[in-house]
């Protein structure tokens, strides 16, 4: 798998990664191929899109360009970013056979079955080709994943079919608006809209990489994508977000997590939104999200949730010495802003759809199957015996 990086991008930078410390994760420290999408740097603890830091980005940006910046290449200027979000506005409705198969759906389903249903049933009504290439694709699905997932919500809890045009032309706007039914204000909706910057690339992240591999052996766009999103909600992965809710939730005061905690550390227990398979030191997104949870926090019913994760995250440094990655105070931030937390993962996909899209791209252009080796362990070569002997 581990290649000599260099010729065909030209980017010294990236020998450092060979220096990458070694984690108990599969292929790790493997450099499976190159990419111009993202880097997390040569030392793993910095996050790049195109070149452009994370910091700047979620500072500066809104998700439209950043999505902009990752399907069609570059920034938009302001006349491209007005047509762009008219363009991916006019991609949020919803087919009336893909609405039957919603209506379908058991309510207790969980909403990612619900969106890699709704993204495979998509590809059996908008086939690419027929004037529909990956990249527009990839942007329909960002813009219809949401009304997907509210539609089937909102018919299955309340027997409502909802009107998925909002006018909203944000993606965090849209989502806020089609869940609530109310005018988002404009604190969560920006909250959304950085989160969504946050989790929208990550280079060879594991369900990039299925996403590649599949895009790999000349499969179509809609494979990639419904591989992706069952890669994307392991709890080790995506659905940590839903996981450290779940965790976060016991507690009602930071004395009450500090106790739960050390319990559950005591029981050898992994605690989802720690740790990174890539960073060592800090998730460079944490910081970002966590100011986001803290200011949403201020005057909330809930806002304790905030001080109990604060504590959460000394013990976790003090006894483990881990720090929190994108998935923990992305919890509290969407349970502040009134998102349900089976909701947490499914926005990770409206929004890694985006990266997802340009992998597959990127991987078409390389025209290469991916086929790694294995290790082989079992058995030495043996005599056959046949079936009447055994
Ligand atoms: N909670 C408790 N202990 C942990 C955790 C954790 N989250 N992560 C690592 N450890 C411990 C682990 O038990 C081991 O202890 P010991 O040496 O005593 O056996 C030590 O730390 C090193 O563990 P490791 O498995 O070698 O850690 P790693 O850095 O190689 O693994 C990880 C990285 C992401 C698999 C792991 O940290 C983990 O399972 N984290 C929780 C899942 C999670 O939050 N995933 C989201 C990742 S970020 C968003 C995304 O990409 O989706």
């Amino acid at each position: 798998m581990r290649s000599t990086r260099g010729s065909s991008t030209g980017c010294s930078r990236e020998a450092g990664r060979d220096k990458l410390a070694k984690k108990s994760v599969g292929l790790s420290g493997a450099i499976a191929g190159d990419t111009a999408i993202c880097t997390v740097g040569s030392s793993g603890d910095s996050l790049e899109y195109r070149g452009y830091p994370i910091e700047d980005l979620a500072e500066k940006a809104t998700f439209e360009e950043v999505m902009h910046l990752l399907i069609r290449g570059e920034l938009p200027n302001e006349r491209e970013l007005e047509e762009y979000k008219r363009e991916l506005s006019g991609l949020r409705g919803l087919p009336d056979e893909l609405k039957t198969v919603l209506e379908r759906i058991p309510a207790s389903t969980h909403p990612m079955e619900v969106l890699r249903t709704g993204c495979s049933m998509l590809g059996t009504l908008e086939h690419e080709g027929e004037g529909r290439d990956a990249r527009r694709i990839g942007e329909r699905l960002v813009s219809c994943f949401p009304s997907m997932l509210l539609y089937w919500h909102h018919f299955t809890h309340s027997g409502k079919r909802i009107e998925t045009d909002t006018g909203e032309d944000s993606l965090a706007g849209h989502f806020l608006r089609l869940l609530h039914g109310t005018e988002p204000g404009e604190e969560q909706r920006r909250a959304v809209d950085v989160s969504l910057i946050l989790y929208a690339e990550h280079e060879f992240n594991a369900s990039t990489f299925t996403a590649r591999i599949i895009a790999s052996t000349g499969s179509d766009f809609y494979s990639a994508i419904t591989g992706a999103i069952g890669a994307l909600r392991g709890p080790l992965h995506g659905g940590a977000n839903e996981a450290a809710m779940e965790f976060i939730e016991r507690f009602r005061t930071p004395e009450e997590a500090e106790e739960g905690l050390r319990e559950a550390l005591s029981r050898g227990e992994r605690l989802m939104g720690f740790g990174h398979p890539v960073y060592t030191r800090v998730d460079p997104r944490s910081d970002i999200i966590k100011g986001w949870s803290r200011r949403l926090s201020e005057g909330h019913e809930e806002g304790y949730l905030y001080a109990v994760s604060e504590r959460i995250e000394q013990i976790m440094h003090e006894e483990k010495g881990l720090f929190p990655n994108l998935d923990f105070y992305s919890a509290s931030a969407y349970r502040f802003c009134g998102i349900p937390t089976e909701m947490f993962t499914p926005l990770f996909v409206f929004s890694r759809t985006s990266g997802w899209t340009a992998h597959v791209v990127e991987q078409r252009e390389s025209g290469k199957i991916i086929r790694p080796s294995a290790n082989y362990i079992g058995p030495e070569q043996r005599e056959f015996v046949p079936l009447e002997e055994r």
